[in-house]
Parts: structure tokens; sequence; C-alpha cells
């Protein structure tokens, strides 16, 4: 999507954008020299080591490693993604986002939708303290167990009874009604205009970001519907949406752990009972969209389903949805719960420590896999066996390439006695490995090679891409992994010469070679380099590419298309050959 956006606009939009005011608006920073500082928002610190630079429009954290630019830090700390925070910038900067492809939908303004959204969450609000009918309202809840603290932490709120509440509050014109229509509140029945919620507890539903786009009202005590929600609007998509993923966001700076459980009662009573981190589907199963939501947001998603029959079937779909999101980057888990009980029922019998024992011990995505297929045949035959291969392989299929795909497909040989490469098309190289971790440690803080060196100096100091191009330039036609990269880099620069190293790394995102770019815009990577010395820097690491690049040509070797058909001895040549002029220099 980051492509059907004119790069010329994030240009403009990150030059128009202070990175440092952005952040300080968030962050309070103290200046530093000319760099600012803070404790870090992405880790736990007392001392500051988080910097933000306005002359590069970066941030970066000595400590954790993360960095990025204004928009990088937007997408991370708040949660949004990267159209949000480009229109988010963009309103801000008062631009109107050119729209070069159908993608990058313009609709009606929604702004007006999420105030009016807004204000009718504050009048239900009202209404559960001052309505004289409030009290049955606030009845049901005591008597529920929820306390005042959690009601006001989710915004719970009254509808009272009567057919025009909100349209009396809010409908008094033509425009402000529509707009109540348009949003789910009112319903319009051929003309004749009366409130959706009536007489029923309200709990608000957010956004990511906290804006308020739907709501659940529930019907005190027993009847029917016991729940009617929100229905789909222009702000309020129910597949995409989670009930309580905004508050477990706020409550958890770093989230460790999501709890996906079924109902708006079940969040509120976990997180009453210290469990924050539960959020629900708004009475649809999960889907894909719900995964894209949660499973960046955390290392460990853990689904909660009844124990009974339907229960396992709905785990069992939750399952075959994650197969292609799963990528091992995360720990997946289901945690089914004994018979007739909920998450509400059960935190308040049992308590935390008891329910958080619960999920530590859930079976994994991998062991739910097998456990429920094992079960499924006979795995004393041989025919029960094939018979497993046969189920398990077109799921093992669904998870993208990799180690935990090769992981799963170790597995189902070793549980059917055969080696592992037999099943996949002979093409695994499993190898039992640890686990990714969740956050990637601090890249290793040296540019190793004169290639990323030579990057590293020109994405942090794009002043010095003139000298790259003032010496031989052999070297841009060296067949390597990141010349190409460095190429770009720099034609782009001398194209554009006022870009920040935030926008031009910008430039890159969504193409492969952006979390490189990322990367190599670490300063720790240059910290050695006094600033006068960065120029002599980068010519002695391209002189270090044209002496490769040389060797290869006195080789006669330059011109075959890629090194992939060098022989091995031809590489063995070229090898000594660059050692010899590196021996002969020194
Ligand atoms: N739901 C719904 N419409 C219904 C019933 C349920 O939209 N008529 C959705 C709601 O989002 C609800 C969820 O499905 O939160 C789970 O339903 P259920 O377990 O029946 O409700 P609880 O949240 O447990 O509510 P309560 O404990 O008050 O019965
Ligand atoms: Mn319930």
């Amino acid at each position: 999507m980051a492509g059907r956006i004119p790069p010329e606009f994030i240009d403009d939009l990150l030059a128009r954008t202070d990175i440092v005011d952005l952040i300080n608006r968030r962050v309070p920073l103290r200046r530093g020299g000319k760099d600012f500082h803070a404790c870090c928002p992405f880790h736990d610190e007392k001392t500051p080591s988080f910097t933000v630079s306005r002359e590069k429009q970066f941030y970066h954290c000595f400590g954790c490693g993360a960095h990025g630019t204004a928009i990088g830090f937007l997408m991370d700390y708040e949660h949004q993604d990267f159209l949000d925070v480009v229109k988010d910038l963009a309103s801000e900067a008062g631009l109107e986002i050119p729209r070069s492809g159908e993608l990058v939908s313009k609709g009606p303004d929604p702004r007006p939708l999420y105030a009016m959204m807004e204000q009718a969450a504050d009048l239900f609000r009202q209404q559960l303290r001052q309505h004289p009918s409030a009290v049955r309202a606030v009845g049901y809840l005591k008597g529920r167990g929820l306390s005042g603290e959690i009601a006001a932490a989710f915004g719970i709120g009254y509808a009272p009874p009567g057919w025009d509440f909100l349209l009396t509050r809010l409908g008094l014109d033509d425009e402000t009604r529509s707009q109540l229509i348009q949003c789910g509140l009112v319903i319009d029945q051929d003309g004749r205009c009366y409130d959706r919620f009536r007489e029923r507890i309200i709990f608000p539903i957010h956004d990511r970001r906290g804006r308020f786009i739907g709501f659940g009202g529930r019907i005190l005590g027993d009847g029917k519907p016991k729940y009617l929600n929100s229905p789909e609007t222009p702000i309020f998509h129910k597949s995409r949406e989670l009930y309580g993923l905004y508050q477990a966001l706020q409550a958890n700076r770093k989230v460790e752990r999501l709890l996906v459980v079924e109902g708006y009662m079940d969040v509120i009573a976990l997180a009453q009972f210290g469990i924050s981190y539960a959020v629900a589907t708004l009475g649809t199963a999960t889907t894909s969209e719900h995964l894209r939501q949660l499973l960046p947001q955390t290392p460990e998603l853990v689904f909660c389903f009844d124990g009974d029959r339907a229960g396992r079937g709905a785990a069992w779909k939750a399952l075959e949805i994650s197969l292609p999101q799963t990528t091992g980057q995360q720990q997946i888990r289901f945690l089914f719960l004994p018979d007739g009980e909920d998450p509400d029922t059960l935190i308040r019998k049992e308590g935390q420590g008891a329910f958080e024992h619960r999920i530590r011990h859930a079976p994994s995505l991998s062991e739910f896999l097998f456990e429920r297929l094992t079960d499924q045949v006979d795995m004393s035959s041989l025919d029960g066996k094939a018979r497993l291969a046969a189920l398990a392989s077109p799921l093992i299929a669904r998870v993208p390439k990799g180690l935990f795909r090769d992981m799963l497909n170790q597995r189902l040989a070793s549980l059917v006695g055969v080696a592992a490469p037999q099943l996949e098309g002979g093409q695994t190289n499993a190898r039992p490995t640890v686990r990714h971790p969740a956050r990637r440690p601090p890249a290793n803080r040296q540019a190793t090679t004169p290639l990323r060196l030579a990057i590293a100096l020109i994405l942090q100091h794009p002043h010095l891409a003139p000298a790259a191009t003032s010496i031989a330039n052999d070297w841009r036609r060296l067949e390597k992994p990141g010349i190409s990269l460095l190429n770009e880099l720099i034609d782009l620069i001398e194209s554009h010469p006022e870009l920040t190293p935030a926008s031009i790394t910008e430039r890159w995102r969504g193409r492969d070679s952006h979390h490189h770019l990322q990367r190599l815009a670490d300063p720790q990577l240059l910290a050695h380099i006094p600033e006068d010395g960065l120029e002599a820097e980068l010519i002695g690491a391209l002189h270090r590419l044209l002496e490769e690049t040389r060797a290869m040509h006195s080789e006669g070797l330059f011109n075959r298309a890629s090194t992939a058909e060098w022989t091995e001895e031809e590489k063995m040549m070229l090898r000594r050959s660059i050692l010899l002029r590196h021996h002969n220099k020194t």
C-alpha cells in the first residue's frame, strides 16, 4: 500500500513534520548537545538512552535498538498502520494525500462521525450516574461483581428507555440526524427515526487509537436479544476490531501477551482481576483480519475457548486461520476452560494466579494441531500414520516457508516415522534451532563490510554523496548484493539533495531492503568516526570496493553475468588476488 502514495509526498510530509516536536508531545524530551533525550518508551529503563536527532529526523534507542523516522515512531508508539499515520500527519500538516491509486480511497470525511460517537459515549456514561432509571443498571452491574473503578475504565454507560434520547440530544438538525444514522445510533425506518439503543448497559468499543467506533448494548437481566451491537458503519468493521484492545495497549506499554476471549463481560472481569491483556471479538469468529491486528502487537497470543464441543470446533477454526500468519515469531496457544465456565465466572472463582497458571500451561499451536489430528487416526497402524500425514501436510503447507514450518514437518516426520524431506518435496533443511525471539536484539553495532559502511555513511550523511561519485566509479558495476542499493541511494540523493536520512529511509518502506537501510541508519555504527573524518572514511570504503572490482577485471572475470557462474577455481583466484593487493598496500 505504501507504494500507492507518491514518495515525493512522503518527503514533503516529513519535511513539514519535526520529529523532535512530534515525539516531545508524547514523550517529553530534554536537550543534550545537539540531540534530544528521554527514557525510552519502548523498553523499561531508568537512565535515558532514547535519542532524537533533529538534524537527521531520526530517533534511536541505545538500549533496545528501537529506531526510525517520525512515521515509524507513530506506527510503533500509537500502534497504527502506515496509512493511518500518513493520514494523521497529512491532516496536521494541512496536506491532502495525492491519490495515485484506487487503494487510498477518499470517501467522505469520517471525523464528524467519530465526534458524534464520542458525544454519544459521553451522554451514555452520564446517564449511568444521573438518569432516574439508572439505579437498575447500576444494580445489575454491581450484582455481576463489577467495581465502579473498572466500569469507569471501560467507559460503561447506560442508554435510558424511550425512543428518542439521542435523537433529541444530538440530532437537532438534518445534518446531525444524518450523522446519527450513519453511525448506526439512530434507525431510519421509512423516514421515522428512533434510537437503536434503549434501556441497555452500553459498552463503548474503541479502535486501537482510542476513538469511539461502536457500542455493544446488553439487556438488564434476561431477555432477547441479550446483546444489541452497532451495525457496520463507515468507521466500524466487526471483522477487524477487537473489544478491549485499546485498553490492553494502554495498560501495557510493552504487551507481553494478548488473550482472545468471547465476551465484553469476560474482558472486563479479567481486567478487574489483574489480567489487563484480554480482548474480545465482537460476536464473530476470529478472522485473519483480527490476527493481522493482534500478532504484530505481541510475542504471545492465547485463544481462550469453552472446553465443550463447540469450543473445540471454534478453536480449530482459529487454528486454521492462524496457520498462514504463523512464522514462529509469536507463540500461539489454545486455552480450554472447564465445562460451564467462561473467563468471567472462572476468574471470579479462582483469581489471577490460577487463571494465569492455566494460560501458561495451555497447549501451543503445534501441540493442539498434532493432538487433535492424532486423536482422529489409529497411530498404532501404518495406515493410521499415513492418514495422519495426509491430514497434516496440507495444513502445514499453509504455514509460511521458514523455520517454523520446517519444525512442524519434522514433528510430523517423527510421528509417522519417516525423514522430513520425504514429506515436503525433499526441500526442507530443518534443523532444530532455538526460537526466534520476538524482538530482534540490537543489530551488530559495526558496519562490518566496506559496502555496509559506505551505505551507512551516505544514508546518515547525505551531503557525502557527491564525494562518492567524485572518484572512479567502477565499483558501481560490482556484482554484489547491496551494490544496487548503494547505487540507488546515490542516484536518489543526487536528484534530491534536500532529503533527510528519514525521508530517504521512508522511500524504501515496503521493499525488502527497507530493514537493511533501517539498520544502517543506526548512528552507533559510525560512532567511532570523528565528524571531520567521515568523508575520508567513505572514500576509503569505496576504494576497497574499487579494489575488489579491479581484481575481478584483472582476472577477466568481471564481465561474467553473475558470480554464480564462476567455477570454484575462479573464485579462489579472485580471493587470492584481492588478498595480494591488500598485502602490497600494507
Ligand atoms: N453476542 C452478541 N449478540 C448476542 C449474544 C452475544 O453480539 N445476542 C456477542 C457479544 O459480543 C458477547 C459475545 O458474543 O459479548 C459473547 O456472548 P456471551 O458469552 O453470551 O456473552 P457474555 O459476554 O458472556 O455476556 P454475559 O456474561 O452478560 O452473558
Ligand atoms: Mn458471560
